[in-house]
């Protein structure tokens, strides 16, 4: 048995059980460290594929790799031991087949140790989430603005701020839920629609940008931190790091430069950090 067994991992069925009940509470990290912190307080980690703005200042998700999250969700994996951790499917890792979206799955199940994976699309995806969960494979969907879309997008846009637009979106919410996926990220849809879609679907919507309309939110741990240059209009920022980690980089300068830096006698034991 597990060394790690005595603090039971929050599981897909569980998130999914949620539906209608306590929020999910959710953050995005792709760090251990990050992911100890958070996983005090979240349900839910998504090593979203994020990290190739946020860590690696791409310009899109479009060029992250299947080895960039499967390296990100095993450090994650190490720093978390409640939350389930979910990791993204980058683009090009599980659009082909599903057969090809199966062999990508797996090698992220394996190599990780996480506890299901997330996807973009909506009716075209439905027979490869059906594929997958029937085969052991615990799928979240993703819904409304699909960020590796941009390509074919052009830009990000809310949507659904038309009740007449709403039909399609809301066609991809069931579809996605009828395939067997968990839980399924709503992101960037207009308030009625996220609640009509909440109502219409069993399983746990997780909102980013849709409102409180939905049975949970997901934020992007970096922008709520005030750490990235640019986030959406929607994000509220819980913290200022950004100027606090500015602030503390330029006193070490200061003092390196001042030759105020201790010798080995001052450096170990360790002592705690956060
Ligand atoms: O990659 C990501 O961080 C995401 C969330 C923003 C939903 O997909």
């Amino acid at each position: 048995m597990s060394v790690q067994a005595e603090i039971k991992r929050l599981t897909a069925p569980d998130m999914r059980a949620r539906k209608g009940g306590e929020p999910i509470v959710v953050l995005t990290s792709y760090h251990a460290h990050t992911a100890q912190l958070v996983d005090r307080h979240c349900d839910i980690i998504l090593v979203g594929d994020s990290l190739g703005m946020v860590m690696h200042g791409l310009e899109t998700t479009v060029p992250v790799t299947l080895d960039m999250m499967i390296l990100q969700g095993h450090a994650v994996m190490r720093g978390s031991r409640r939350a389930l951790v979910v990791v993204d499917m980058p683009f090009g890792s599980y659009e082909a087949s599903k057969e090809q979206a199966f062999h990508s799955c797996a090698r992220v199940l394996k190599e990780t140790g996480c506890g299901a994976v997330k996807l973009e699309g909506g009716r075209h995806m439905a027979e490869t989430i059906a594929f997958l969960t029937s085969r052991g494979v615990p799928v979240m969907g993703h819904v409304g603005m699909t960020p590796q879309a941009i390509n074919t997008l052009g830009s990000f846009k809310a949507l659904g701020r038309v009740e007449a637009d709403w039909g399609p979106i809301e066609d991809d919410a069931k579809a996605v839920a009828g395939a067997g996926a968990f839980a399924m990220v709503v992101e960037a849809v207009a308030e009625p629609l996220a609640r009509k879609i909440s109502q219409q679907v069993a399983i746990p919507t997780i909102g980013i940008g849709a409102s409180a309309a939905c049975d949970g939110q997901v934020l992007v741990l970096e922008d709520m931190l005030g750490l990235s240059p640019r986030v959406p209009k929607f994000v509220k920022r819980y913290g200022e790091l950004g100027p606090s980690i500015e602030n503390a980089v330029k006193a070490y300068a200061a003092e390196v430069r001042s030759r105020a830096f201790p010798g080995p006698e001052h450096v170990y034991p360790m002592k705690p950090g956060a």
